[in-house]
């Protein structure tokens, strides 16, 4: 059978899964024969012989395991990086909080070190340390399986030197108390959700912040307001910024701004800590 039957053949079986499903297979076409799409494009009429291998792949994203746990790759903010199955894969909304720490950085040039709470797969940490010159970075998490996952995102990257990574639920382990910019995208859905068949494949711990959903952020902010912070930006649920809004009156706060992802729910804040 040639590439172009074989697509044609098992994106039937994708239909009810994704909406693009010769795109996802033409994905895994490529992961199993280490190529490229130009390649895949100039040889659609070539024959396929790990078609066995793509069953059982096809076997496993028929039932809605992620595409990605399956390639063990992503791309975020333009740059790819691994990921594997204990580790949150991450998505495209994220990468609006990198925009907000390069917005600061270009206005203020103040962002010298950093700390990200739940680095998951490093990618924000690994971003920061890509842009930003002379930063030094330390994150953490809880999740063994996510640091060894980050850390090698760093190495593939080259940042590795600019990025301690450190086991800490929350702030236990850390002693530095003065940062220019704390961040996270932490768990901040309720325990009480169902989630999608999809997400359900994805680690719990990343995903479920407490009862209501906030309390990882609000514990971020309370120590941070603790701390010698400057400015605090997290990733938090559509429908959290009222609750954090209120949260955040009964601290010493200079700037808060939250802000909308790109299906227009709130998703985020920044906030500047009075000095
Ligand atoms: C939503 S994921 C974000 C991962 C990554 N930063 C991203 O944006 O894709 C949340 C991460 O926080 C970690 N985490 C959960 N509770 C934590 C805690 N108490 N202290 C540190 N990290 C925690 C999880 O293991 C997970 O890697």
């Amino acid at each position: 059978m040639t590439i172009k039957q074989t697509v044609k053949k098992y994106s039937n079986r994708l239909k009810n899964v994704t909406h693009i499903p010769s795109k996802e297979i033409e994905i895994l076409i490529m992961y199993l024969l280490d190529k490229n799409v130009i390649w895949l494009h100039l040889n659609y009429e070539s024959e396929f012989n790990k078609e066995k291998e793509l069953e059982k792949l096809v076997q496993k994203r028929e039932k809605e395991y992620p595409l990605e746990y399956l390639t063990q790759n992503v791309s975020f903010y333009g740059e790819k990086f691994h990921i594997n199955e204990g580790v949150l894969i991450p998505r495209p909304e994220t990468e609006i909080l990198i925009e907000k720490v390069l917005d600061v950085q270009n206005s203020q040039n103040c962002i010298n070190n950093v700390l990200e709470i739940g680095t998951g797969s490093g990618i924000i940490s690994v971003m920061i340390a890509l842009l930003i010159k002379d930063v030094k970075i330390i994150a953490v998490d809880i999740n063994e399986k996510a640091l060894a996952l980050a850390k090698k995102n760093a190495i593939k990257h080259g940042v590795e030197e600019k990025i301690q990574f450190i086991h800490s639920d929350l702030f236990e382990n850390i002693k530095q108390t003065n940062f220019d910019l704390v961040i996270s995208n932490p768990p901040y859905i309720a325990n009480n959700y169902k989630l999608p068949k999809n997400v359900d494949f994805e680690p719990h711990n990343a995903l479920f912040g407490g009862e209501v959903g906030d309390e990882l952020l609000k514990s971020i902010i309370d120590e941070c307001s603790k701390r010698d912070v400057s400015y605090l930006m997290c990733e938090m649920g559509y429908d959290q910024k009222e609750p954090l809004q209120n949260y955040f009156k009964s601290f010493e706060i200079e700037a808060l701004e939250f802000y909308k992802d790109y299906e227009n729910f709130d998703r985020g804040f920044v906030a500047k800590f009075k000095k």
